[in-house]
């Protein structure tokens, strides 16, 4: 099983766009995904669920809740969902897409859970530490997972307490982007604070853990006759001189097609043969998961 946590600072970059669709295009390539939505905007929630549709569901945010009240974790696994619009199109391909969701209140969580530590800053010597800091981690090696092939996190625009438990449990990171000048400085920062979380962790941790950058995505890439714009095109290379990895499949801006999927709650890559525009945006988003595929061999 492999840990991947999508995450940048910024919102509005298809975060979660790119975090639904790769869910929904490894599990019709065969694959059993975990989703969690770590997001208290609760947008990848609302990719597998009509509103009307999401309302008794337990989420992420009462987990976290009941261990600020018990001190202790429940188990992750029934907070585990099911949505049935896009797994009757996965499972007869033999896969399987399942959902933690997420809630409003979840911003509330960041406070206790700092409260409970004191602070947000690292502390060397607080014996909870590495107990928060490790609270997804942990309710992950629950057996209930072991059939998962990918668990992948959608992580909310800040660095918060709730952020780095899914940091601290991933193996990879994806950074989706918009290719502009601004978003690539946003880039560098966040790298900066992942390596100061990985180093301030291992440092009081028995066992390392070392979260990797495996891309950037570009996403929302505006394109002119000739290729994308060539503004944006600068933004890209200056991101390999900052040397981060970089997919070479970039997603273009396409609100036409994001917007005809965005209402039957399956995600876009899965959506009925249609326009140009969602073929189009379905064959990106299917390079994009090769090449996902290729970088983390799940
Ligand atoms: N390739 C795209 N073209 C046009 N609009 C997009 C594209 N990807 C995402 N969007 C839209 O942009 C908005 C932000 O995307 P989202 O994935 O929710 O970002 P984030 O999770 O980073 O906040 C949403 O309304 C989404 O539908
Ligand atoms: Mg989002």
């Amino acid at each position: 099983m492999s840990v991947v946590s999508v995450i940048n600072y910024k919102g509005g970059v298809g975060k979660t766009t790119v975090t639904a669709n790769l869910g929904a295009d490894l599990a019709a390539r065969g694959r059993k995904v975990l989703l969690i939505d770590l997001d208290p905007q609760a947008s990848l929630t609302y990719s597998f669920y009509r509103p009307a549709d999401f309302t008794e569901q337990p989420t992420i945010r009462s987990w976290f809740e009941a261990f600020v009240a018990a001190d202790a974790p429940e188990p992750l696994g029934k907070y585990v969902l099911a949505p049935l619009a896009v797994n009757g199109i996965v499972q007869p391909l033999g896969g399987q897409l399942h959902l933690i969701a997420s809630q409003l209140g979840l911003v509330d969580v960041d406070l206790d859970l700092a409260a409970g530590l004191g602070g947000s800053r690292f502390q060397r010597n607080s014996p909870r530490y590495l107990r928060v800091y490790r609270l997804l981690a942990e309710a992950l090696t629950d057996q209930v997972f072991n059939g998962y092939d990918a668990v992948l996190i959608d992580c909310a625009p800040n660095f918060n307490l709730v952020t780095r438990t899914a940091l601290v449990a991933s193996d990879h990171v994806i950074v989706p982007a918009r290719p502009d000048y601004l978003s690539t400085l946003g880039i560098d920062l966040l790298r900066t604070r992942l390596s100061t979380l990985v180093d301030e962790y291992n440092s009081v941790a028995e066992q390392p853990i070392n979260p990797e950058i495996i891309g950037v995505v570009y996403t929302m890439v505006q394109y002119t006759s000739t290729g994308p714009l060539l503004t944006q095109r600068t933004s890209v290379e200056t991101t390999s001189e900052i040397e981060m990895p970089v997919f070479r499949q970039t997603i273009r801006d396409n609100k036409s097609a994001i917007t005809e999927a965005g209402q039957r709650a399956i995600p876009a890559v899965l959506a009925p043969p249609g326009s140009p525009a969602v073929e189009t945006l379905r064959y990106e988003l299917q390079q994009l998961t090769s090449e996902f595929l290729a970088r983390t061999r799940i």
